[in-house]
């Protein structure tokens, strides 16, 4: 037997960040190794993701994970024993094929994913490595831009604003220290001023850690008070913004348009309304601008605007619906949720389409984890230039950590901001 042959796989049922049940699996080898992994869980979903099996029931809501814990031990588990933890991409095409079908909703996407991450970490475990070395090779020194959600609105944060995250960007910072150092300024200033404007409430926080003053209802006056914090810091020359809209959560298919706060925007309109805030603000991002079907409307903002255009729910990091985009234009920047497809080997096809056709990298938290790393590590591994983490709450703090750590480990260089 060799040492990295997997002997055990287990899981069990934790709790998230939202006091949520998640999985924890765990994978171990002949020689010792030991890889864990928390899975994320997504609330803002798309309806094209990978199945989130939950049990149904009383129990937690319905939302415990026992038959996802079951098949991961039962189903899964049994089949993977004597594989190379070092073969990720047969252990995957193995999960796949184990579940047998298109959005793995047999075994549940979920089970797949902790798998899979699980066997990752196992895999860098055996070859004594850090996790983004072992998945991203002696190049993986590219320590991402942060995109830090300041403001929350939408399914994420007790506010009445329509877009989910209103984001700074460190676009101007000379390293990742500094970037995380000068975005914890603005998120200071930011809320003496909010509490000011506001109220303290303002000071409660959404499901990614930022702001949610109550009584805002329009972006512009969340990019306004970010833009203010800003300037009082003195860091004009070092941020831009960035916005995930997540439109399809105020899109309403019967009537075919945008409902934002007392207004109604037709798709036309809609766009016109971001081609006037680029013109308006520096916002160089926009995530999910139209509905998660919209590729034609995606194409024309990407055409149309500077920003660049970020796909989460219009390709959730499926590498057919992002090669849809490709096709027609649609887009210039990858959303890349490992959990949206379910394992690590597709998320990596879907990351070099990316890359080989001109889109940035974005990889992204889910509102709903886990103090586990693995993000911050499979962000550098993957040599995404960019990372949505959030902002505060263990959950997001605990991945700046580890990019500050892994900075100093392979003496990072701060990412640019590729288009
Ligand atoms: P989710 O939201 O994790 O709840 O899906 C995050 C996002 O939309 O980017
Ligand atoms: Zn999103």
């Amino acid at each position: 037997m060799s040492r990295t042959e997997i002997t055990a796989v287990e899981a069990r049922e934790i709790l998230d960040n939202r006091l949520e049940p998640t999985l924890r699996v765990t994978v171990r080898t002949e020689g010792g190794a030991v890889g864990r992994a928390d899975v994320p869980r997504g609330r803002s979903r798309g309806v094209h993701e990978a199945a989130d099996l939950r049990d149904g029931g009383d129990r937690y809501n319905g939302n415990g994970v026992r038959n996802a814990v079951e098949n991961v031990e039962s189903r899964i588990g049994p089949e993977l024993l004597g594989h190379s933890v070092t073969d990720q991409s047969g252990i995957d095409a193995l999960l796949c094929e184990l579940d047998g079908t298109a959005d793995k909703s047999n075994l549940g996407g979920n089970a797949l994913t902790g798998v899979s991450l699980a066997a990752l970490k196992a895999g860098a475990a055996a070859h004594d490595l850090p996790l983004y070395r072992y998945l991203g090779g002696p190049a993986a020194t590219t320590i991402p831009i942060p995109l830090v959600d300041l403001i929350e609105g939408g399914e994420l944060g007790a506010s009445e604003l329509p877009f989910q995250e209103h984001q700074i960007v460190p676009t101007g910072a000379d390293s990742f220290e500094e970037a995380i150092r000068m975005c914890a300024e603005v998120y200071y200033e930011l809320g003496d001023q909010l509490a000011e404007s506001h109220g303290k409430s303002a000071l409660s926080v959404g499901d990614e850690g930022g702001y949610t003053p109550s009584g805002m209802t329009d972006p512009r006056e969340a990019f306004d008070s970010i833009l203010s914090a800003v300037e009082e810091c003195g860091y004009g020359d070092i941020f831009e913004l960035g916005s995930d809209v997540a439109a399809t959560h105020f899109y309403d298919p019967d009537e075919e348009t945008y409902q934002l706060a007392e207004e109604t925007y037709t798709r036309g309109e809609l766009i016109d309304f971001y081609a006037e805030l680029t013109d308006t603000y520096p916002l160089i991002s926009i995530e999910d601008p139209l509905e998660e079907d919209d590729f034609e409307g995606f194409a024309e903002l990407t055409d149309r605007l500077d920003a660049q255009i970020v796909g989460d729910d219009l390709f959730v990091t499926n590498v057919s619906r992002l090669q849809e985009g490709i096709d027609v234009g649609a887009g210039d920047a990858l959303l890349c949720k490992v959990n949206q497809v379910g394992t690590v080997t597709e998320t990596i096809e879907t990351v070099e389409t990316a890359r080989r056709n001109g889109y940035a990298i974005q990889v992204s938290e889910r509102s709903g984890q886990t103090a586990d790393t693995w993000l911050a590590e499979v962000a550098v591994g993957l040599h995404a230039n960019q990372i949505k983490t959030g902002t505060t709450r263990s959950e997001r703090i605990e991945q700046y950590n580890r990019l500050l750590e892994i900075s100093d480990d392979c003496g990072g260089d701060y990412a640019t901001w590729l288009r």
